[in-house]
């Protein structure tokens, strides 16, 4: 079975409403389909010691590095405080992203008009961080 981006775009949509932001009141899901066909989720977890907050990307993509994914197929991000707003990966998500990434990996994510976009992580993220 292929997973289609609709797919993708609702299950970030409804993981976006289990987000814990009782601080900034912002909202984030994201659905990553791995390369095996699999399907992991994540919200944005705040925490009163504001720092320690964790995205939402990172929930998702640590909860697919737990089930054995290795590869991002495509990752679909929302975000906003009550309607969705347009909503890109933060610059360090980007990284992690990448991490997981290969040249047909596809950032999906809304823009203001609501519509779907699609980018890739080089585009994203032009210039990563690449020790020698
Ligand atoms: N946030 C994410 O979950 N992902 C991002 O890529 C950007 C920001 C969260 C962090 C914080 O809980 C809230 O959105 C507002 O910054």
């Amino acid at each position: 079975m292929t997973v289609d981006d609709e797919t993708l775009l609702a299950r970030a949509k409804a993981v976006r409403l289990a987000a814990h932001a009782p601080y900034s009141k912002y909202l984030v899901g994201v659905a990553v389909l791995d390369g095996n066909g699999d399907i992991h989720v994540g919200c944005n977890v705040e925490n009163v010691s504001y720092p320690e907050g964790i995205c939402a990307e990172s929930n998702a993509i640590g909860s697919m590095v737990a089930a054995g994914g290795k590869k991002i197929v495509s990752i679909v991000v929302v975000g906003g405080v009550r309607d969705l707003e347009a909503c890109t990966p933060c610059g360090g998500c980007r990284q992690r992203i990448l991490e997981f990434s290969d040249e047909h990996t596809r950032v999906l994510f809304l823009d203001g008009g609501g519509r779907m976009r699609a980018s890739s992580i080089r585009e994203m993220l032009p210039a990563p961080f690449s020790p020698p």
